[in-house]
């Protein structure tokens, strides 16, 4: 099964360039606005999973944040997110893993994730993701997850996906987790498509 994923992936991301792929985003302004309301310190530990080659991380690093780690199942997203970023690349913690099975020398204050949960279908890997995400991200930590909507696509890159609205992802994450904000985000592929997005904030409680 992480085999099957993990070379999907990477044929994406040697197929396709940045600005191909439907979730490209110029600048991730949702993301940020919901990290900045989350109030943490530059300095806490954050975790973009599935990070890809989202540009989230030199929005964050411009921003002041320094203590990033990235987490992508494919290694040639990382090599090329690597590449964009040049030096600034020397601060960051580089995993390549499978989000269900990594493991990490610390906790998080902040765990981001758009699109990556969403493609977990099955329930055995949803459970070995909140195992993932309750181990590293302790209580008083922020979590955000974007996932299509109900309205939105039911595959993305060619797979089935799970939607999500703020009752299933509250049934989902359980009762550890308070939902702090959820807004919507009518997405625009670089093709010029529309993909409905949800975008939830929760705290961590205990
Ligand atoms: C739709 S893309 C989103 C990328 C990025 N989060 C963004 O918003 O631009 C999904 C990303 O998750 C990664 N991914 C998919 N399944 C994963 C898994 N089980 N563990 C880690 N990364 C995964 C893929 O390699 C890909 O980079």
């Amino acid at each position: 099964m992480t085999i099957n994923r993990q070379q999907h992936w990477e044929n994406v991301y040697r197929a396709k360039q940045e600005g191909e792929t439907s979730w490209f985003q110029p600048s991730p302004d949702l993301s940020l606005k919901l990290i900045e309301a989350t109030g943490i310190n530059h300095g806490d530990a954050i975790i973009d999973v599935g990070s890809g080659t989202s540009r989230l991380v030199d929005c964050l690093l411009t921003n002041g944040y320094n203590n990033i780690s990235l987490l992508d199942i494919s290694s040639t997203a990382i090599q090329a997110t690597k590449k964009r970023l040049g030096e600034a690349s020397d601060s960051i913690n580089w995993l390549i893993s499978d989000v269900t099975e990594f493991s990490l020398d610390h906790p998080i204050k902040l765990w981001h994730d758009r699109a990556v949960f969403h493609f977990l279908t099955n329930e055995d890997d949803r459970i070995a993701y909140i195992h993932q995400l309750k181990q590293y991200l302790p209580a008083e930590g922020h979590l955000m997850i974007a996932a299509f909507s109900p309205e939105g696509p039911k595959q993305c890159s060619g797979l089935d996906i799970v939607q999500y609205d703020t009752h299933r992802i509250q049934q989902t994450l359980g009762q550890e987790f308070k939902l702090r904000e959820s807004v919507c985000e009518i997405h625009l592929t670089p093709a010029g498509g529309e993909q409905h997005f949800n975008y939830f904030r929760f705290l961590r409680i205990n």
